[in-house]
C-alpha cells in the first residue's frame, strides 16, 4: 500500500510525458459509514489507492463535507457523497468492493455483543440494498459483533437469492495488524518481516493468534505465549478504555480495513499472490464461519490455507476448542435474527 503511494506521488511531481503512470485498473468502491470514526480515515486511505477510480461515501449525517473536503486531494478517484436511505442504491450501483463499517462503537465496561440491537439492524437494512444493488460486490463488514453481523448479512443475501460465500468477509485484519505489531515489538524483529495468522473470531477468546505460525519463525516461551495472546485478544478494549467513552479504535481500524480493501482492488486486478484473514463461511471447523487466511482472486476466495490449522500447539489447540461454543452462539443468534419474523 505504501509502496504504491509512493511511486505513484514521485510520479506526478516530474510532470512528463514519458513518466506518465501506467494506465491503472478503476475501480469503485462504497464505504457505508463514511461519516464516522472509522469511515473518514478509511475514505481518505482509499482515495490514496491508485487502483480507485470512484469512491462512493454513504452516511446518515456528515457526509457531504467529508467527501467534498476528500475530493480536493489530487488522486484519480472520483469521491461523491450520499445520504439518507433514499440515496444509498445509488451510492451502491456498480461498486466492485462495498465496506461497511457503519454502527456504533462500544464505550468501557461493554462487550462487542452488547452492540447487536443497534448495529444488526443497520447491518440487515445496508446489506439488503447491497443485495439490490451490487449483489456482485465484495462485501466487507467491519461492523461490530462481527461473529454475528456477518452471518446476518449472508441469511439476508441468502432470502434476496444473491449469496456469494466467497465474496462475504468480516474484517479481522486488525487482529493480525495488531498481532503482527506486538510481536514485531516483543522479539525484536523488523515490522516489515513478521506476519501472524489469526483464526476464529474476532471477540475476546475467539481471536485466537497463532504464535506458532509467525513468520519468520520465531520462539516463545510459554509466559509470553499467553501474555501476546491476552494482548491480542483484548486490543480492542485496550483501545476503547484508553479512549474513555469517545470510542473504539478508529484509525489503526481505517488502516487495517484500507489494507484489505487494497489487497481486495489487487486481487480483483489479477494479482494472484493475495492472502488474508477474514471471517468467512467456512469448513475449516465444525462452525459455519471461522476465521482464517484465505487466498484472493478475482472471483473473491480462491482458497483456504488449511495448514495453518495443522500441527497446532497444546496451547493453541486447546485455545480453538475453548472459543468455539461462544462463537457458535454468536453466529446462531446473527442467523436467528435475521430469520426472525419482522
Ligand atoms: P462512529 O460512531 O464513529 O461512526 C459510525 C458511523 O455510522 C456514523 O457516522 C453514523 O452516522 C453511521 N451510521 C449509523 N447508522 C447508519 C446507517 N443506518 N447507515 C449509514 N451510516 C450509519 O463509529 P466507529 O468508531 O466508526 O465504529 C463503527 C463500527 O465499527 C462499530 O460497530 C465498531 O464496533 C466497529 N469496529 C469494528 C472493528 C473490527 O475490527 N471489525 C474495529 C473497530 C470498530
Ligand atoms: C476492535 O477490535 O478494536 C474493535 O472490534 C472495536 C472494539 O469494540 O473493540
Amino acid at each position: 500500500l505504501r509502496n504504491s503511494f509512493e511511486t505513484k506521488a514521485v510520479k506526478q511531481n516530474i510532470n512528463t510525458v514519458a513518466m506518465q503512470p501506467k494506465v491503472q485498473a478503476s475501480f469503485k468502491v462504497a464505504v457505508l459509514g463514511a461519516g464516522g470514526g472509522i469511515g473518514q480515515p478509511l475514505a481518505l486511505l482509499v482515495k490514496m489507492s491508485p487502483l480507485v477510480g470512484h469512491l462512493n461515501l454513504y452516511d446518515i449525517a456528515n457526509v457531504k463535507g467529508v467527501a467534498a473536503d476528500l475530493s480536493h486531494c489530487n488522486t484519480p478517484s472520483e469521491v461523491l457523497p450520499f445520504t439518507g436511505p433514499e440515496q444509498l442504491g445509488d451510492a451502491l450501483k456498480g461498486v466492485d468492493v462495498v465496506v461497511i463499517p457503519a454502527g456504533v462503537p462500544r464505550k468501557p465496561g461493554m462487550t462487542r455483543d452488547d452492540l447487536f440491537n443497534i448495529n444488526a439492524g443497520i447491518v440487515k437494512t445496508l446489506v439488503e440494498a447491497v443485495a439490490d444493488n451490487c449483489p456482485d460486490a465484495f462485501i466487507h463488514i467491519i461492523s461490530n459483533p462481527v461473529n454475528s453481523t456477518v452471518p446476518i448479512a449472508a441469511e439476508v443475501l441468502k432470502q434476496k437469492g444473491v449469496y456469494n460465500p466467497k465474496k462475504l468477509f468480516g474484517v479481522t485484519t486488525l487482529d493480525v495488524v495488531r498481532a503482527n505489531t506486538f510481536v514485531a515489538q516483543k522479539k525484536g524483529l523488523r515490522l516489515i518481516d513478521v506476519d501472524v495468522p489469526v483464526i476464529g473470531g474476532h471477540a475476546g477468546i475467539t481471536i485466537l493468534p497463532l504464535l506458532s505460525k509467525t513468520k519468520p519463525a520465531v520462539s516463545f516461551t510459554n509466559e509470553e505465549i499467553k501474555e501476546l495472546t491476552v494482548r491480542i485478544q483484548n486490543a480492542g478494549t485496550e483501545v476503547v478504555e484508553a479512549k474513555a467513552g469517545a470510542g473504539s479504535a478508529t484509525l489503526s481500524m481505517a488502516y487495517a480495513a484500507a489494507r484489505f480493501v487494497e489487497s481486495s482492488l489487487r486481487a480483483l486486478d489479477g494479482d494472484s499472490d493475495v492472502y488474508e484473514c477474514s471471517f468467512v463461511q467456512s469448513e475449516l471447523s465444525e462452525l459455519p464461519f471461522f476465521a482464517s487466511r484465505v487466498k484472493l482472486g478475482k472471483n473473491g476466495i480462491e482458497a483456504f490455507v488449511n495448514s495453518d490449522l495443522q500441527g497446532l500447539t497444546d496451547y493453541e489447540s486447546a485455545a480453538l476448542e475453548a472459543l468455539k461454543p461462544e462463537l457458535k452462539s454468536s453466529i446462531e443468534k446473527g442467523v436467528a435474527f435475521a430469520n426472525k419474523q419482522p
